[in-house]
Protein backbone atom coordinates (compact mmCIF):
# COMPACT_ATOMS: atom_id res chain seq x y z
CA UNK A 1 0.00 0.00 0.00
CA UNK A 2 1.34 3.69 -1.36
CA UNK A 3 0.62 5.05 2.14
CA UNK A 4 2.60 8.46 0.59
CA UNK A 5 -0.39 8.95 -1.52
CA UNK A 6 -2.21 10.21 2.14
CA UNK A 7 -0.98 14.17 1.99
CA UNK A 8 -2.55 16.25 4.97
CA UNK A 9 -2.01 20.26 4.31
CA UNK A 10 -0.84 21.99 6.86
CA UNK A 11 -2.12 25.19 5.60
CA UNK A 12 -5.79 24.34 5.79
CA UNK A 13 -5.16 22.30 8.97
CA UNK A 14 -3.64 25.97 10.46
CA UNK A 15 -6.65 27.89 8.89
CA UNK A 16 -8.99 25.32 10.71
CA UNK A 17 -7.04 25.53 13.77
CA UNK A 18 -6.94 29.34 13.54
CA UNK A 19 -10.83 29.90 12.94
CA UNK A 20 -11.70 27.44 15.69
CA UNK A 21 -9.87 29.47 18.38
CA UNK A 22 -12.25 32.66 17.41
CA UNK A 23 -14.97 30.55 19.68
CA UNK A 24 -14.84 32.32 22.87
CA UNK A 25 -11.24 34.05 22.68
CA UNK A 26 -10.88 36.53 25.56
CA UNK A 27 -8.64 38.86 25.41
CA UNK A 28 -5.56 38.48 26.84
CA UNK A 29 -7.38 35.63 29.11
CA UNK A 30 -7.60 32.86 26.69
CA UNK A 31 -10.70 30.69 25.62
CA UNK A 32 -13.74 30.89 27.72
CA UNK A 33 -15.40 28.04 25.24
CA UNK A 34 -17.21 26.04 28.11
CA UNK A 35 -19.19 23.39 26.93
CA UNK A 36 -22.43 24.14 25.70
CA UNK A 37 -22.26 28.01 25.88
CA UNK A 38 -22.84 30.52 23.65
CA UNK A 39 -19.32 30.29 22.29
CA UNK A 40 -19.09 26.45 22.78
CA UNK A 41 -22.55 26.21 20.79
CA UNK A 42 -21.36 28.77 18.22
CA UNK A 43 -18.30 26.45 17.61
CA UNK A 44 -20.14 23.34 17.41
CA UNK A 45 -22.18 25.04 14.33
CA UNK A 46 -19.03 26.31 12.53
CA UNK A 47 -17.45 23.19 12.97
CA UNK A 48 -20.62 20.97 11.61
CA UNK A 49 -20.35 23.36 8.52
CA UNK A 50 -16.49 22.59 8.02
CA UNK A 51 -17.77 18.34 8.25
CA UNK A 52 -20.46 18.67 5.88
CA UNK A 53 -18.03 20.19 3.46
CA UNK A 54 -15.83 17.17 3.83
CA UNK A 55 -18.18 14.99 2.53
CA UNK A 56 -19.58 13.56 5.96
CA UNK A 57 -23.12 13.20 6.81
CA UNK A 58 -23.05 14.62 10.17
CA UNK A 59 -25.53 14.12 13.61
CA UNK A 60 -25.40 14.85 16.72
CA UNK A 61 -26.41 12.51 19.50
CA UNK A 62 -28.65 12.84 22.65
CA UNK A 63 -25.79 13.74 24.46
CA UNK A 64 -25.35 16.20 22.67
CA UNK A 65 -22.11 14.81 20.65
CA UNK A 66 -21.59 15.63 17.41
CA UNK A 67 -21.00 12.77 14.64
CA UNK A 68 -19.30 12.72 11.39
CA UNK A 69 -19.52 9.72 9.39
CA UNK A 70 -18.17 8.60 6.05
CA UNK A 71 -19.26 5.34 4.79
CA UNK A 72 -16.79 2.77 2.67
CA UNK A 73 -17.93 3.89 -1.15
CA UNK A 74 -18.23 -0.12 -1.30
CA UNK A 75 -18.85 -2.54 0.42
CA UNK A 76 -20.78 -2.67 3.53
CA UNK A 77 -21.79 0.27 5.26
CA UNK A 78 -23.05 -1.77 8.96
CA UNK A 79 -19.07 -2.88 9.49
CA UNK A 80 -17.56 -1.66 12.95
CA UNK A 81 -15.97 2.00 12.06
CA UNK A 82 -12.64 2.98 13.20
CA UNK A 83 -13.49 6.44 15.06
CA UNK A 84 -11.27 9.46 15.49
CA UNK A 85 -11.70 12.14 17.59
CA UNK A 86 -11.57 14.47 20.85
CA UNK A 87 -13.22 17.64 22.24
CA UNK A 88 -14.40 20.94 21.58
CA UNK A 89 -14.67 22.66 24.68
CA UNK A 90 -12.03 24.08 26.80
CA UNK A 91 -11.42 25.16 30.58
CA UNK A 92 -12.14 28.62 31.93
CA UNK A 93 -9.19 30.52 30.69
CA UNK A 94 -8.08 27.85 28.74
CA UNK A 95 -5.88 27.34 25.24
CA UNK A 96 -6.21 27.02 22.16
CA UNK A 97 -5.48 23.68 20.77
CA UNK A 98 -6.30 21.29 24.22
CA UNK A 99 -9.39 19.09 22.18
CA UNK A 100 -9.42 21.57 19.55
CA UNK A 101 -6.30 19.71 17.48
CA UNK A 102 -7.71 16.11 18.01
CA UNK A 103 -10.76 17.61 15.95
CA UNK A 104 -9.34 19.35 13.46
CA UNK A 105 -6.84 16.67 12.86
CA UNK A 106 -9.31 14.26 12.59
CA UNK A 107 -11.18 15.85 10.20
CA UNK A 108 -8.24 16.74 7.59
CA UNK A 109 -7.32 13.30 7.83
CA UNK A 110 -10.44 12.01 6.71
CA UNK A 111 -10.20 15.02 3.92
CA UNK A 112 -6.77 13.88 2.90
CA UNK A 113 -7.75 9.74 3.23
CA UNK A 114 -10.61 10.75 0.69
CA UNK A 115 -8.42 13.06 -1.55
CA UNK A 116 -5.64 10.14 -1.55
CA UNK A 117 -8.01 8.51 -4.32
CA UNK A 118 -7.43 4.87 -1.78
CA UNK A 119 -10.48 2.67 -1.12
CA UNK A 120 -11.08 3.16 2.73
CA UNK A 121 -12.91 -0.29 3.50
CA UNK A 122 -14.39 0.26 6.19
CA UNK A 123 -16.53 3.52 7.65
CA UNK A 124 -14.82 5.96 9.36
CA UNK A 125 -16.29 8.56 12.14
CA UNK A 126 -14.97 12.07 13.40
CA UNK A 127 -16.19 12.18 16.82
CA UNK A 128 -17.10 15.44 18.73
CA UNK A 129 -17.27 14.95 22.38
CA UNK A 130 -19.22 17.06 24.92
CA UNK A 131 -18.03 18.34 27.99
CA UNK A 132 -15.03 16.54 28.22
CA UNK A 133 -13.27 18.55 30.67
CA UNK A 134 -16.14 18.50 32.83
CA UNK A 135 -17.08 22.15 33.47
CA UNK A 136 -20.72 21.10 35.24
CA UNK A 137 -19.97 18.18 37.08
CA UNK A 138 -18.17 15.55 35.78
CA UNK A 139 -16.02 14.64 33.20
CA UNK A 140 -16.03 12.98 29.75
CA UNK A 141 -19.63 13.44 29.78
CA UNK A 142 -19.73 12.95 25.86
CA UNK A 143 -17.93 9.71 25.67
CA UNK A 144 -19.23 8.23 29.24
CA UNK A 145 -22.90 9.16 27.72
CA UNK A 146 -22.16 7.10 24.51
CA UNK A 147 -21.81 3.95 26.26
CA UNK A 148 -24.48 4.10 28.94
CA UNK A 149 -22.22 5.47 31.77
CA UNK A 150 -23.93 8.10 33.03
CA UNK A 151 -25.06 8.14 36.85
CA UNK A 152 -29.13 8.16 37.41
CA UNK A 153 -28.95 12.05 38.51
CA UNK A 154 -25.49 12.71 37.51
CA UNK A 155 -26.83 15.89 34.80
CA UNK A 156 -28.74 17.49 37.11
CA UNK A 157 -25.73 17.57 39.70
CA UNK A 158 -23.51 21.21 39.35
CA UNK A 159 -20.16 21.34 41.31
CA UNK A 160 -21.80 24.29 43.08
CA UNK A 161 -24.52 27.13 44.08
CA UNK A 162 -24.98 29.08 41.21
CA UNK A 163 -23.70 26.75 38.38
CA UNK A 164 -25.30 25.79 35.47
CA UNK A 165 -26.14 21.84 35.28
CA UNK A 166 -25.82 19.90 31.76
CA UNK A 167 -29.64 19.11 32.07
CA UNK A 168 -30.14 22.94 32.39
CA UNK A 169 -28.01 23.50 29.10
CA UNK A 170 -29.19 20.31 27.04
CA UNK A 171 -32.87 21.61 27.20
CA UNK A 172 -31.34 25.32 26.76
CA UNK A 173 -29.93 23.60 23.27
CA UNK A 174 -33.87 21.79 22.69
CA UNK A 175 -32.52 18.33 24.04
CA UNK A 176 -34.35 16.28 26.72
CA UNK A 177 -31.99 15.37 29.36
CA UNK A 178 -33.66 13.03 30.50
CA UNK A 179 -33.64 11.17 26.37
CA UNK A 180 -29.55 10.53 26.58
CA UNK A 181 -30.11 7.08 27.03
CA UNK A 182 -30.68 7.39 23.05
CA UNK A 183 -26.78 8.53 22.52
CA UNK A 184 -25.84 5.12 23.75
CA UNK A 185 -24.01 2.72 21.15
CA UNK A 186 -22.88 -0.75 20.92
CA UNK A 187 -19.10 -1.22 21.30
CA UNK A 188 -19.08 -3.55 18.56
CA UNK A 189 -20.13 -1.02 16.24
CA UNK A 190 -16.57 0.29 17.00
CA UNK A 191 -13.38 -1.52 15.49
CA UNK A 192 -11.09 1.33 17.10
CA UNK A 193 -10.77 5.03 18.40
CA UNK A 194 -7.87 7.04 17.85
CA UNK A 195 -7.27 10.38 19.67
CA UNK A 196 -4.11 13.30 18.79
CA UNK A 197 -4.03 15.45 21.44
CA UNK A 198 -1.37 18.11 22.55
CA UNK A 199 1.30 16.90 25.20
CA UNK A 200 0.03 19.35 28.00
CA UNK A 201 3.60 18.77 29.60
CA UNK A 202 7.27 19.28 28.67
CA UNK A 203 8.39 16.08 28.00
CA UNK A 204 8.36 15.77 24.18
CA UNK A 205 9.85 19.43 23.99
CA UNK A 206 12.42 18.70 25.94
CA UNK A 207 13.42 16.07 24.12
CA UNK A 208 13.41 17.55 20.88
CA UNK A 209 11.04 14.87 19.45
CA UNK A 210 7.80 15.28 17.30
CA UNK A 211 5.41 12.18 17.83
CA UNK A 212 3.99 10.93 21.70
CA UNK A 213 2.84 7.22 21.47
CA UNK A 214 0.84 6.78 24.29
CA UNK A 215 1.18 3.73 26.42
CA UNK A 216 -1.11 3.86 29.55
CA UNK A 217 -3.66 7.32 31.03
CA UNK A 218 -3.58 7.77 34.60
CA UNK A 219 -5.97 6.86 37.35
CA UNK A 220 -8.28 9.45 37.49
CA UNK A 221 -10.42 10.20 40.95
CA UNK A 222 -12.17 13.44 41.26
CA UNK A 223 -13.86 14.82 44.66
CA UNK A 224 -16.68 17.17 45.66
CA UNK A 225 -15.39 18.94 49.41
CA UNK A 226 -18.02 20.63 51.26
CA UNK A 227 -17.46 22.16 54.67
CA UNK A 228 -20.16 24.06 56.19
CA UNK A 229 -19.99 26.10 59.13
CA UNK A 230 -22.49 29.01 60.25
CA UNK A 231 -22.79 32.58 58.80
CA UNK A 232 -23.25 35.43 60.46
CA UNK A 233 -22.55 39.36 61.18
CA UNK A 234 -18.77 39.97 60.16
CA UNK A 235 -18.52 42.98 62.91
CA UNK A 236 -20.45 41.55 65.47
CA UNK A 237 -19.38 38.18 65.86
CA UNK A 238 -16.69 37.77 68.19
CA UNK A 239 -13.70 35.59 66.69
CA UNK A 240 -13.99 32.70 69.53
CA UNK A 241 -17.70 31.60 68.68
CA UNK A 242 -17.60 32.08 65.10
CA UNK A 243 -17.53 28.58 63.16
CA UNK A 244 -16.37 30.03 59.69
CA UNK A 245 -16.06 27.41 56.76
CA UNK A 246 -13.97 28.99 55.22
CA UNK A 247 -11.13 29.04 57.69
CA UNK A 248 -12.18 24.91 58.48
CA UNK A 249 -11.67 24.41 54.17
CA UNK A 250 -8.40 26.59 54.66
CA UNK A 251 -6.42 23.79 56.70
CA UNK A 252 -7.86 20.76 54.79
CA UNK A 253 -6.45 22.85 51.53
CA UNK A 254 -3.08 22.57 53.32
CA UNK A 255 -3.22 19.52 54.73
CA UNK A 256 -4.84 17.35 51.76
CA UNK A 257 -1.70 19.10 49.98
CA UNK A 258 0.83 17.77 52.28
CA UNK A 259 -0.39 14.40 52.55
CA UNK A 260 -0.29 14.28 48.66
CA UNK A 261 3.05 15.82 48.50
CA UNK A 262 4.61 13.34 51.14
CA UNK A 263 3.07 10.37 49.13
CA UNK A 264 5.90 10.89 46.96
CA UNK A 265 5.89 11.67 43.06
CA UNK A 266 3.87 8.87 41.89
CA UNK A 267 0.29 11.05 42.35
CA UNK A 268 -0.42 14.56 41.97
CA UNK A 269 -3.62 16.31 43.56
CA UNK A 270 -4.92 19.71 43.26
CA UNK A 271 -7.76 21.86 44.97
CA UNK A 272 -8.57 24.23 41.88
CA UNK A 273 -11.81 25.05 42.22
CA UNK A 274 -13.78 26.98 45.61
CA UNK A 275 -16.82 28.73 46.18
CA UNK A 276 -17.58 30.40 49.07
CA UNK A 277 -21.02 31.36 50.34
CA UNK A 278 -23.04 33.35 50.46
CA UNK A 279 -19.41 34.84 49.55
CA UNK A 280 -19.41 38.83 51.60
CA UNK A 281 -16.68 40.80 52.45
CA UNK A 282 -19.26 41.17 55.51
CA UNK A 283 -20.66 37.89 56.58
CA UNK A 284 -18.93 34.82 58.03
CA UNK A 285 -18.91 32.23 55.36
CA UNK A 286 -21.09 30.00 55.98
CA UNK A 287 -19.94 27.32 53.76
CA UNK A 288 -17.16 26.03 50.97
CA UNK A 289 -17.81 23.93 48.61
CA UNK A 290 -14.52 22.95 46.69
CA UNK A 291 -13.09 20.19 43.82
CA UNK A 292 -10.54 17.82 44.34
CA UNK A 293 -9.03 16.25 41.42
CA UNK A 294 -6.46 13.03 42.26
CA UNK A 295 -4.51 11.36 39.68
CA UNK A 296 -1.56 8.54 39.40
CA UNK A 297 -0.47 5.78 37.62
CA UNK A 298 -0.17 3.66 40.44
CA UNK A 299 -3.61 2.54 41.96
CA UNK A 300 -2.25 1.27 45.30
CA UNK A 301 -0.56 5.14 45.95
CA UNK A 302 -3.41 6.66 45.06
CA UNK A 303 -5.90 4.07 47.50
CA UNK A 304 -3.63 5.22 50.64
CA UNK A 305 -3.69 8.83 49.67
CA UNK A 306 -7.59 8.74 49.58
CA UNK A 307 -7.79 7.58 52.66
CA UNK A 308 -5.60 9.85 54.41
CA UNK A 309 -7.55 12.81 52.22
CA UNK A 310 -10.99 11.37 53.70
CA UNK A 311 -9.41 11.00 57.29
CA UNK A 312 -8.89 14.62 57.28
CA UNK A 313 -12.07 15.67 55.63
CA UNK A 314 -13.57 13.77 58.26
CA UNK A 315 -11.48 15.34 61.27
CA UNK A 316 -13.31 18.74 60.59
CA UNK A 317 -16.18 19.14 61.82
CA UNK A 318 -19.38 19.34 59.11
CA UNK A 319 -17.01 18.72 56.16
CA UNK A 320 -17.65 15.46 54.13
CA UNK A 321 -16.32 14.05 50.83
CA UNK A 322 -18.44 12.82 48.01
CA UNK A 323 -16.85 11.26 44.57
CA UNK A 324 -17.48 13.23 41.63
CA UNK A 325 -16.02 11.02 38.76
CA UNK A 326 -13.64 7.98 39.30
CA UNK A 327 -12.00 6.48 36.14
CA UNK A 328 -9.50 3.73 36.24
CA UNK A 329 -6.47 4.19 34.74
CA UNK A 330 -6.51 2.31 31.32
CA UNK A 331 -3.59 1.22 28.62
CA UNK A 332 -3.66 1.66 25.05
CA UNK A 333 -3.60 -1.17 22.30
CA UNK A 334 -0.42 -2.65 21.69
CA UNK A 335 -1.18 -3.57 18.00
CA UNK A 336 -2.47 -0.13 17.60
CA UNK A 337 1.10 1.63 19.07
CA UNK A 338 2.63 -0.80 16.40
CA UNK A 339 0.80 0.77 13.71
CA UNK A 340 1.87 4.56 15.08
CA UNK A 341 5.29 3.39 14.92
CA UNK A 342 4.96 1.84 11.41
CA UNK A 343 3.52 5.35 10.48
CA UNK A 344 5.92 7.16 12.01
CA UNK A 345 9.19 4.94 10.74
CA UNK A 346 7.65 5.28 7.24
CA UNK A 347 7.90 8.86 7.42
CA UNK A 348 11.14 8.95 9.27
CA UNK A 349 9.54 10.67 12.59
CA UNK A 350 11.21 9.78 15.62
CA UNK A 351 8.94 9.20 18.16
CA UNK A 352 8.55 8.06 22.29
CA UNK A 353 6.23 5.96 24.25
CA UNK A 354 5.23 7.84 27.19
CA UNK A 355 2.51 8.00 29.59
CA UNK A 356 -0.44 10.75 30.19
CA UNK A 357 -0.98 12.36 33.17
CA UNK A 358 -3.74 14.45 31.75
CA UNK A 359 -7.26 12.72 31.05
CA UNK A 360 -9.31 12.33 27.63
CA UNK A 361 -12.23 10.25 25.98
CA UNK A 362 -9.86 7.80 24.81
CA UNK A 363 -9.97 6.43 28.56
CA UNK A 364 -13.93 5.07 27.75
CA UNK A 365 -13.08 3.22 25.19
CA UNK A 366 -10.14 0.17 26.30
CA UNK A 367 -12.55 -0.96 29.00
CA UNK A 368 -14.88 -2.14 26.25
CA UNK A 369 -12.31 -3.60 24.60
CA UNK A 370 -12.41 -1.18 21.88
CA UNK A 371 -8.88 -0.73 20.98
CA UNK A 372 -7.56 2.73 21.36
CA UNK A 373 -4.46 4.67 20.38
CA UNK A 374 -3.90 8.15 21.37
CA UNK A 375 -0.84 10.18 19.67
CA UNK A 376 0.99 13.33 21.28
CA UNK A 377 2.46 16.36 19.92
CA UNK A 378 4.74 18.74 21.52
CA UNK A 379 3.24 22.07 23.33
CA UNK A 380 5.43 25.00 24.13
CA UNK A 381 6.72 24.79 27.33
CA UNK A 382 4.83 22.56 28.27
CA UNK A 383 1.96 24.90 28.85
CA UNK A 384 -1.80 23.58 28.70
CA UNK A 385 -4.92 24.46 30.37
CA UNK A 386 -3.98 28.45 30.31
CA UNK A 387 -4.00 30.72 27.80
CA UNK A 388 -0.48 30.56 27.03
CA UNK A 389 -0.98 26.87 25.55
CA UNK A 390 0.64 26.98 22.07
CA UNK A 391 2.09 24.91 19.32
CA UNK A 392 3.99 24.57 16.55
CA UNK A 393 1.61 24.09 13.29
CA UNK A 394 4.64 22.14 11.56
CA UNK A 395 4.46 19.46 14.91
CA UNK A 396 0.59 19.53 14.62
CA UNK A 397 1.17 18.56 10.54
CA UNK A 398 3.49 15.80 11.54
CA UNK A 399 0.92 14.45 14.27
CA UNK A 400 -2.24 14.89 11.85
CA UNK A 401 -0.37 12.80 9.06
CA UNK A 402 0.65 9.65 11.12
CA UNK A 403 -2.81 9.79 12.56
CA UNK A 404 -4.16 9.80 9.11
CA UNK A 405 -1.46 7.04 8.08
CA UNK A 406 -2.62 5.00 11.11
CA UNK A 407 -6.40 5.34 9.93
CA UNK A 408 -5.49 3.86 7.07
CA UNK A 409 -3.47 1.08 8.52
CA UNK A 410 -5.85 0.03 11.10
CA UNK A 411 -8.49 -0.23 8.04
CA UNK A 412 -6.20 -2.23 5.80
CA UNK A 413 -5.22 -4.37 9.00
CA UNK A 414 -6.42 -7.93 8.60
CA UNK A 415 -7.39 -7.13 5.09
CA UNK A 416 -5.31 -8.45 1.62
CA UNK A 417 -2.78 -6.14 0.29
O1 LIG B 1 -8.32 17.49 32.91
C1 LIG B 1 -7.78 16.80 32.04
O2 LIG B 1 -6.95 15.96 32.26
C2 LIG B 1 -8.11 17.00 30.60
O3 LIG B 1 -7.33 17.99 30.06
N1 LIG B 1 -9.46 17.10 30.35
MN1 LIG C 1 -8.18 19.74 28.98
MN1 LIG D 1 -8.27 17.59 26.08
Amino acid sequence: MDYSLIQIKEERLRKDLLDLARFGEEAGRGLKRTALSEADLAARQWFKERMKEAGLKVYEDAAANIIGRLDPKSGPADQPCIATGSHIDTVFQGGRFDGALGICAGLEALRAMQESGLPIPCPLELLVFTDEEGSHFAGTFGSRAMFGQIKEGETEKSRGTGRPTLAQDLRRMGKEPKQIGQAVRSPSEFRAFLELHIEQGPVLETMGVPIGIVDGIVDLHRYLIQVTGQAGHAGTTPMLVRDDALVKAAGIITRVNEAIKSAGPDIVGTIGEIRVNPGAINIIPGEVEMALDLRSLKKETLASVKEAIGEIVNSVSKARIEPILVKEGVKMDPQIRELIKSSCRQQGIPFHLMGSGAGHDAMTFPPLNIPTGMIFIPCKEGKSHCPDEDISFQDAAIGTQVLAETIMRIALANQPV
